[in-house]
């Protein structure tokens, strides 16, 4: 695996390549990897010539200092977990590297933009287009990688790009769950150890609630979800959502949508979990 810290030496390395039209698998990561981002890099791997990777813990998405200052960084770990994918190149840039000068890019993402993660986390979403568009400008990949966890990332990066026409296939990939159900996350590993101990009842909850699609309107639902949360002192909810899995909207009526999934974000003491749940 070749490391690359700057913009032009990654890209004089990956243009040869391009130029024998060897086909670019790209996993655009913030590092402190799990199994979820190395199920990702080896779809990336197997379906295409090259496999890069990127590591840049972005501050421009994150609305919360705090969690920007203890989001987890393990760059030796991390080396080695890309070596056993046999990754071909890691970029992990600098924030100087990637911001030289601001980058004010404004997107408007219309209604997708403004619900849940969008709500709750005012700017995240236009600090993860502006990093995400750099990086794809800089990689130029083939296909990117994505997990179902971040179902309205997904959405919005399908979204930009659309937007923006950009070339490169978007493959969405599912969420990765530890064997008690809990979704991988970097941040899972600054719960502490009773913390952890309840985490896989947002799994369980959402689950149960799934299966009650026959007997439960999507209203009835969202609150069940909430109140079988609640009784769960450790959990602080910021939402509970029953939305369609296009444009993320509440659902008010199984038959007026394709396919519904519900969402959930919460604190468990300080550390901000998000899962969905596809319903149908
Ligand atoms: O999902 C993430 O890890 C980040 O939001 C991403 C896509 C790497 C952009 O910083």
């Amino acid at each position: 695996m070749k490391t690359f810290q700057t913009i032009s030496g990654l890209r004089s390395a990956l243009q040869p390549l391009r130029n024998e039209e060897l086909s670019i698998g790209f996993v655009p990561t913030m590092g402190a990897l799990h199994q979820g981002h190395l199920e990702l890099m080896r779809r990336a791997k197997s379906e295409n010539d090259i496999l890069v990777v990127s590591i840049f813990v972005n501050p421009i998405q994150f609305n919360n200092p705090e969690d920007l200052e203890k989001y987890p960084r393990l760059p030796e770990l991390d080396a080695h977990l890309l070596e056993t994918v046999d990754c071909d190149f890691l970029f992990a840039p600098t924030v100087e590297e990637m911001y030289p000068e601001p980058d004010h890019s404004n997107y408007d993402f219309g209604v997708l933009g403004q619900v849940m993660e969008g709500a709750f986390r005012p700017g995240h979403f236009n600090g993860v287009a502006i990093v995400v568009r750099k990086l794809f400008e800089i990689t130029e990949p083939n296909r990117a990688y994505f997990g179902e966890k971040d179902f309205q990332q997904l959405a919005i990066i399908q979204q930009l790009v659309k937007m923006l026409q950009l070339s490169v296939e978007i493959v969405p990939c599912p969420i990765v769950r530890e064997s008690d159900g809990l979704a991988m996350s970097s941040r899972n590993m600054r719960l502490a150890k009773e913390e952890r101990s309840v985490a896989p009842k947002i799994h369980q909850i959402l689950k149960k609630a799934a299966s009650l699609k026959n007997v439960l309107s999507p209203e009835e639902m969202r609150r069940y979800v909430w109140d079988k949360l609640s009784l769960e002192p450790a959990f602080s909810i910021d939402y509970v959502e029953v939305a369609d899995d296009r444009m993320l909207q509440p659902v008010k009526h199984w038959n007026e949508v394709g396919g519904a999934v519900i969402f959930v974000a919460l604190f468990l003491g300080q550390v901000r979990l998000i899962d969905n749940q596809r319903i149908f």
